[in-house]
């Protein structure tokens, strides 16, 4: 039975690290795992900006505890205004890695969201034409659609269309949670990849509703059936590499969890790959996490592999029921489970 595990640094393709005291407080649990991460850019109010994202940038680097080594690679919020321009001159110049669209509405602060995609047709061209990714989050938000189908509507309203209209653009769908998002992205080209979450690896939407409401179950896109569940395990443990990690880790004070109108989003930094390769190990796949965790990723966006590496051991642990960040008190996914790994460095 193994019982260490070395691998490559990896990188962590979608997180949110949100900012001020909560920033203080979650940066390290991302940094102590991951040399890198995609930040999400749903700020209040949101990163449009080269000029606004160097700045948020820097706040991010002066927060991160004195000796992890953690570079954060920044996201363009889109809006129907974005200005192409600056969105491609901000990722000639290092400052932006890709853009995000967010569908208006879809998801915690996204008003300033796109509302028809047709509008930033222009902006997603320029993107094209320079290489630059986009990230989605596809669902789409209209309330006469079924929460659990906003996935698969947005497949066939928006992204199908998108890709036949801009053919070579490079697209993350990014935490997919359905059978049809990995078979869309499995049967299209080699610059539409999508990022997996540890909760839509472990979790269906029982998971909500387990003996009463579960708040802390509850993120966007939500959990989905449990043919979803096993589709997505497939997806992530079988070594295609359009399928990679993406924690999708989005912190929110437990009070704001446990309300009458509860934010949605799960903080799972804290034990993210032992989450993970707890999942590759159920599935007999160890073998496939480092290109999972720390090769893939970087492999679609084009940048070099991580040249540290990271251990984790076998050794039994309880996650604490929550973690006092500061800010604010977090409860972790996992909460009081008792995991099989350790991350040890
Ligand atoms: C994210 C957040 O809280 O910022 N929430 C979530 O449930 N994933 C937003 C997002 O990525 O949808
Ligand atoms: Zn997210």
């Amino acid at each position: 039975m193994t019982t260490q595990l070395t691998i490559r640094r990896p990188d962590d393709w979608h997180v949110h690290l949100r900012d001020g005291a909560m920033l203080a407080g979650v940066v390290g649990h991302t940094a102590r795992q991951f040399a890198r991460a995609i930040v999400m850019p749903n700020l209040s109010p949101p990163v449009t900006t080269a000029e606004a994202a160097r700045a948020y940038r820097e706040r991010i680097v002066a927060a991160v505890p004195a000796g992890m080594n953690f570079t954060p690679l920044m996201t363009a919020y889109l809006t129907n205004n974005s200005d192409p321009a600056d969105l491609v001159q901000g990722f000639r110049e290092g400052v932006f890695t890709a853009a995000k669209l967010y569908p208006a509405g879809a998801t915690t602060n996204s008003d300033s969201g796109v509302t028809d995609i047709m509008h930033i047709q222009g902006a997603l061209e320029a993107m094209a034409e320079a290489g630059m990714p986009l990230c989605i989050h596809g669902e789409v938000t209209h309330a006469s659609v079924d929460v659990f189908d906003r996935e698969a509507v947005f497949i066939e309203q928006v992204l199908e269309p998108l890709l036949r209209r801009i053919p070579l653009l490079r697209v993350i769908f990014e935490h997919i949670t359905t059978q049809e998002a990995v078979q869309f992205v499995e049967a299209a080209g080699d610059n539409v990849a999508a990022t997996i979450t540890p909760q839509h690896l472990h979790i269906n939407r029982n998971a909500m509703f387990a003996g009463g409401i579960r708040p802390h179950a509850y993120c966007l896109p939500v959990a989905k059936r449990e043919k979803h569940r096993l589709a997505l395990r497939k997806a992530a443990t079988g070594g295609n590499p359009k399928f990679f990690l993406g924690t999708d880790s989005a912190p929110h004070a437990r009070e704001a969890k446990e309300s009458a109108c509860g934010c949605a989003g799960i903080y799972n930094s804290p034990f993210a790959l032992e989450s993970y390769l707890t999942v590759f190990e159920d599935e007999g796949a160890i073998g496939q996490f480092e290109d999972f965790a720390s090769r893939f990723g970087p492999a679609f966006y084009g940048l070099p592999v991580n040249e540290e590496t990271v251990t984790l051991e076998r050794l039994e642990h309880e996650v604490p029921a929550s973690i006092d960040v500061g800010a604010a008190e977090l409860v972790p996914f996992h909460a009081g489970e008792v995991l099989h790994w350790k991350f040890i460095g």
